[in-house]
């Protein structure tokens, strides 16, 4: 079949638990949010092609940095559908905040990915999406452990460790608020950090790293018995560890705080930290409204609030 216009689409997503620690191998826990979608659009051209999203349009060959990975994305997949160097203009469409720990990048990647395969009718194995996207996100981030390329392509919460994913057979029974600081957070800088202080301070970091990974761990089974006071502490004590690992700020502290003030089960940062967003968990609809509001008190830019198990999201973006 002819190259024709082609479309791709994936989603936002949060880590629960083990950002940071997974980049050493510990696991992590993270769920896609099926409803906030980033959707590609892509046609093949003879000229050299052009790109729009995120507020920007132009030609491809003058993208800013910041669309980095969009452009690497559209090259492998070229690459990979046999049609390398072919023009393309590119659009992307989001339904949620870039460099908030949502997962924008590797989403806006991925989707991308997708549409240029889709534009040129070439089938792909998940196992080779994520390798593609892994390639793109590289050029965002350094060297990402994976975990955002499989969560905002997945069906369902994932357990990932080492490369690995696996889908868990359980989501929360609670309401988790997720709140955006309004702060943009730099994870290629906040992972620098972290490998600074290992590399300066090597038995103290690996001691909270470690700890992270259990905190997973015990998540695991919290989830399984439906333990979710035990999964909100948790959550609050991977907050503190992150703090201590110098990936936290004032801000993201007070909407933890101002959570924990108005009822909710625990609270900590999510992705890479130092701006970005804060998720909390809620036993009831009643106090994930008392949570969302506090965290709007306490300068919350933007809140969505993911129900259980339906995992219908009811959104509210407040900029
Ligand atoms: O900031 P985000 O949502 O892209 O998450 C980054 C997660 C880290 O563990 C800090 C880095 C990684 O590669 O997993």
């Amino acid at each position: 079949m002819a190259p024709h216009v082609g479309h791709g689409q994936t989603v936002a997503k949060i880590i629960l638990f083990g950002e940071h620690s997974v980049v050493y191998g510990h696991p992590a826990i993270a769920m896609p949010l099926r409803t906030l979608r980033m959707i590609a659009r892509v046609e093949p051209t003879d000229g050299p092609g052009t790109l729009s999203g995120l507020g920007w349009t132009g030609p491809i060959t003058e993208a800013p940095a910041r669309f980095s990975s969009i452009v690497k994305a559209a090259e492998v997949a070229s690459d990979f559908a046999g049609h390398p160097g072919a023009g393309l203009n590119i659009s992307t469409e989001s339904e949620f905040p870039p460099e908030r720990g949502l997962g924008s990048s590797a989403a806006a990647a991925g989707a991308v990915i997708r549409a240029v395969l889709d534009a040129f009718d070439t089938p792909a194995t998940p196992r080779e999406l994520f390798d593609l996207t892994q390639e793109a996100e590289t050029v965002a981030h350094g060297r990402p452990s994976g975990l955002d390329a499989v969560a905002t392509s997945a069906e369902a919460p994932v357990h990932f460790q080492a490369g690995q994913a696996t889908d868990l057979e359980f989501s929360p029974d609670a309401w988790i608020v997720i709140a955006d600081s309004g702060v943009e957070g730099s994870t290629r800088e906040t992972v620098g950090h972290v490998r600074a202080r290992f590399e300066a301070e090597p038995d103290i970091i690996t001691a909270l790293l470690n700890r992270l990974g259990e905190i997973t761990d015990e998540v695991v089974v919290d989830l399984r018995t439906g333990d979710v006071q035990g999964m909100g502490a948790r959550m609050t004590e991977a907050h503190g560890i992150l703090g201590q690992l110098g990936v936290s700020n004032t801000q993201l502290d007070a909407l933890v705080t101002a959570s924990l003030g108005a009822g909710a089960l625990g609270a900590k940062l999510t992705g890479g930290g130092r701006g970005g967003c804060v998720i909390a968990l809620a036993a009831t609809e009643e106090d994930a409204e008392n949570v969302e509001k506090a965290l709007v008190d306490a300068g919350a830019r933007g809140t969505w609030v993911h129900a259980p198990a339906t995992g219908q999201m009811a959104g509210e973006v407040m900029q």
